[in-house]
Parts: C-alpha cells; sequence; structure tokens
C-alpha cells in the first residue's frame, strides 16, 4: 500500500471540523480588521527564497524542497509567505496602485524538517503582511490579530515576546561587538553556534545548547546599540500594546530564523505543545522589498503555525467544534416514494437546511439508526401519506411527531425545522406507526 509521505497528514473528520471553525475565525476576524486575502502558487523561483530569507538560515540551507523542472528552472515549494506576498506586490506594481497594502493568508507550506509533534513537512500557516507603512500602530496590530485569534479560540497558557533588531546599520556594529565578545570564548561554544559564528552570529542566540545559554546570557545586548529613532518605535510599539493590555515580554535574544527582518521581532509561545512552542512568528522586515529589487517599501506582518495552535486547543482540552450534527434526515417508509423524498431533501437544502437521505436502500429501522449517528434534529417520514400531500415531522429531541399538510402547511413545518418551534397539532404516539422506541 502507499502511504502519505513522512510529516504529511491527511485530515478529515472529526478534526477537519476544527479547522473549519479556525478557519473561518481567521477569515471572520481579517476582514474585521480589513485585510484582504491573497494566494499566491505553491513553488516559486528559488531565488527568490534564497534572497529574502537568507542564504545562511536553516530553513535556505537544509530544510527547502527544491527540484529542477524539465526547462532546467531550479523551482521550490514555498517554505514561507512573506517573500512571494512582496514577490506579488512587486510584480503587480499594487505599491503604486494604493501606498499600503495589507494582505492575509491561509496557505501549506513545505519544508523539510525532522518530523515530530508540531513540527510536519507539510504545515498550514495563517499570516498577514502590511506592505507600504512604518507606523509601530501596525507592528502592534501585527501582534494583536493573531492574540485575538488565540483569544478567541479560547487558549491561555501562551506569551507574547517581543524585540527589535534596529536598522541593518546598527545592528551590523551590534554584530561586531558580539562577535568580540565571543571570539575568547569560542572554543566553549557548540560546534553549531561556532558555525554560526561564521555565518549567522545572532542566531548564536537560538541555541538550546545549555553552554551556549550561559555563554549569551552575559552577551551584549541589541538594545544598547539601536539608534534613538529605532527605539522611538519600539517604544510606541509597546506603548499601543500596553494601551490594548496585551500582557508581553521583552526578550532580548529574540532574533527569529529568517533574515529580512529589521526592528520589530516578536513570538507567541505556548506551554501547551511541546518543544515545538512557537504558535506564531512576525516582525518587521524593511529592507525585503529593495532586497528582491523593488524601492524601499516598509512592511510588517506575521504567521502562525495551523497545526501547532490545534494542538494547543487539544491540550488544553478545548471543545472547538459543535458535535456535528444535521437538521433534518429523511426517511423513506415507503420505497415507491423515493423520487420524492429526494425531491424534498433538495428543497430542505435549498431553504438552508442542512439534511440527508439514505443512499444505501436501508431499512426503515437503519434509516433511524444512521438519523441518531448523524444527530439529526429532526426526522421526516415520508410515505404513503404522501399521496395525501401529507408528510409526518418527529422532533428527535422530544420525540413529538407531528403531521403536516404540504398543500397548507409547508411554511410552518419549515419554521418548526428552523426555529424548532411546534406550531400545529401534535399526533398522538399510538396513531403513528413508526413510533417504536426500539427505532431510536
Ligand atoms: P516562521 O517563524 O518561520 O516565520 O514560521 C511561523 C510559524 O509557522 C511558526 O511559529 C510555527 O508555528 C509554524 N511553523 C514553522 N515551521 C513549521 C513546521 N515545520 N511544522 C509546523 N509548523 C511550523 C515565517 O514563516 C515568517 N514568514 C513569518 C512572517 C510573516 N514574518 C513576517 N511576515
Amino acid at each position: 500500500m502507499i502511504k502519505a509521505i513522512k510529516g504529511t497528514k491527511d485530515i478529515f473528520q472529526p478534526e477537519i471540523f476544527n479547522w473549519n471553525v479556525l478557519e473561518n475565525l481567521i477569515l471572520e476576524t481579517f476582514l474585521n480588521y480589513n485585510y484582504s486575502e491573497i494566494r499566491t502558487p505553491i513553488f516559486e523561483e528559488t531565488a527568490l527564497f534564497a534572497r529574502s530569507i537568507g542564504e545562511a538560515t536553516d530553513i535556505v540551507g537544509k530544510e527547502m524542497y527544491t527540484f529542477t523542472d524539465k526547462g532546467g528552472t531550479s523551482l521550490t515549494l514555498k517554505p514561507e509567505m512573506t517573500a512571494s506576498v512582496m514577490r506579488a506586490v512587486l510584480e503587480h506594481s499594487l505599491h503604486k496602485k494604493q501606498p499600503l497594502n495589507k494582505f492575509f493568508y491561509i496557505s501549506p507550506m513545505f519544508r523539510q524538517e525532522r518530523p515530530q509533534a508540531g513540527r510536519l513537512r507539510q504545515f498550514h500557516q495563517f499570516g498577514a503582511e502590511a506592505i507600504g507603512s512604518n507606523d509601530p500602530y501596525l507592528d502592534a496590530e501585527m501582534i494583536m490579530l493573531p492574540y485575538i485569534i488565540l483569544a478567541s479560540l479560547g487558549l491561555t497558557n501562551f506569551k507574547i515576546k517581543i524585540n527589535t533588531l534596529g536598522s541593518p546599520k546598527e545592528r551590523e556594529q551590534y554584530k561586531l561587538v558580539l562577535r568580540n565578545y565571543l571570539q575568547p570564548k569560542l572554543n566553549d561554544l557548540s560546534e553549531e553556534s561556532r558555525k554560526r559564528f561564521e555565518t549567522n552570529i545572532l542566531r548564536i542566540f537560538d541555541s538550546k545548547d545549555a553552554r551556549d545559554i550561559e555563554i549569551m546570557k552575559d552577551a551584549p545586548k541589541i538594545e544598547d546599540y539601536i539608534s534613538d529613532a529605532d527605539r522611538e518605535h519600539f517604544e510606541k510599539v509597546l506603548a499601543v500594546l500596553a494601551v490594548s493590555q496585551l500582557d508581553f515580554e521583552i526578550d532580548h535574544t529574540l532574533v527569529r530564523g529568517l533574515d529580512y527582518y529589521t526592528h520589530t521581532t516578536f513570538e507567541i509561545v505556548s506551554d501547551s505543545v511541546g518543544a515545538q512552542s512557537a504558535l506564531c512568528g512576525g516582525g518587521r522586515y524593511n529592507l525585503l522589498s529593495s532586497q528582491l529589487g523593488g524601492p524601499e517599501i516598509p512592511a510588517v506582518g506575521f504567521a502562525a503555525g495551523m497545526e501547532r495552535i490545534l494542538l494547543a486547543v487539544k491540550n488544553e482540552n478545548i471543545t472547538l467544534a459543535d458535535k456535528n450534527f444535521i437538521d433534518t434526515y429523511v426517511v423513506v417508509t415507503d420505497k415507491e416514494m423515493k423520487n420524492s423524498a429526494y425531491s424534498f431533501t433538495t428543497y430542505l437544502r435549498m431553504e438552508g437546511i442542512r439534511t440527508d437521505m439514505d443512499f444505501l436502500g436501508r431499512s426503515v429501522k437503519a434509516q433511524m439508526r444512521e438519523a441518531n449517528r448523524l444527530n439529526a434534529r429532526y426526522v421526516l417520514f415520508i410515505g404513503e401519506e404522501l399521496s395525501e400531500n401529507k408528510v409526518i415531522l418527529k422532533n428527535m429531541e422530544t420525540g413529538e411527531q407531528t403531521e403536516f399538510d404540504l398543500q397548507e402547511e409547508l411554511e410552518e413545518l419549515i419554521d418548526e425545522i428552523i426555529l424548532g418551534d411546534l406550531s400545529d397539532e401534535d399526533i398522538e404516539d399510538e396513531d403513528f406507526p413508526f413510533d417504536d422506541p426500539s427505532l431510536n
């Protein structure tokens, strides 16, 4: 048997119901904040990611799914969206059509990492990119947006961490200071960090090695090297967050694993998901546009991992989706009436009533069992009484059954199903041939 690739996942019911709730919440929240959706291709030219995320990063160095197509072009399955969104803005000159473009997305991403809980090779992110403004209010909004979504899901066990990397000029100076600090300690660093000392020195802050952590504790802090203007920007972001009553923690070691960041960086981490604790990450990337050959366009964004968020939901024992149910199950009690039952099913569906019927030629008893399995609120019996234009509706919660005359009481029937409002005379239990309790 052929199986799904390691690190990828099939998602179906009941798990998919949580995805549906999350996706609806994302859509609702972003539209509320006036972000419009952007969809970009699943693969791009490899150079796009190499140039933006950075050659010396883990993503570009180790994790990309890169292949050469038949035309000899090097292509890569997108490991993230920021580069693609910026590419799309520049390619379509969207920055010339309006000064600020605010996009959100929900999309699969691909990274060849070692799979474990909360870490997949095909995973899903939702996120946002606001391209065209340097306003610190937008930095704060990028933290607020995922916060609101996590809080709306009922999650509580998470923390917002925030830092600033300042402008590239000051950061280069800071890197030299860091180099001077680390040079004499080089032999005490882990092998990985010794490599990063040469290629991507800031990432030594990300090391999980106890020796590295000890050494980095006393390292010079980037905040002491940023410009006054950058400090002011950062303080404004913090002030807006404070006014919005968001709890956050400043973490000077938060450098993030992608090279395009300038100024604000942030992550939301959870204690509910194990080692892969980052639910969300983002920040400002004011130089990405020019790195890709465009003009200087300030921008800020974030992305959140949907698998990790849903893992946190599970581990915090939150019920997101209602038990699946349908409004009406149409039970055919006389097989001759199947045509009418199908027409009726279609009619109810067109009225916006969630409806299903039997397609397996099952007995009435088995149809009732199916209605119960589907948590049907009502069962509509279609049988020989239809020759007199009558149908019988059973409220599955109360067990009450009502006969409706289709010519005179169709509206009442629909109202009853939609509103659950018993509007007509009840039929005495003994009058009704299908009311056998063993059928429930
Ligand atoms: P990132 O930190 O690489 O940032 O990814 C964002 C989130 O995606 C992570 O916090 C995590 O929840 C999720 N994630 C990453 N890798 C995996 C994986 N292998 N399996 C499951 N979930 C994963 C970015 O991607 C930036 N583009 C964010 C950004 C947008 N910055 C500015 N705008």
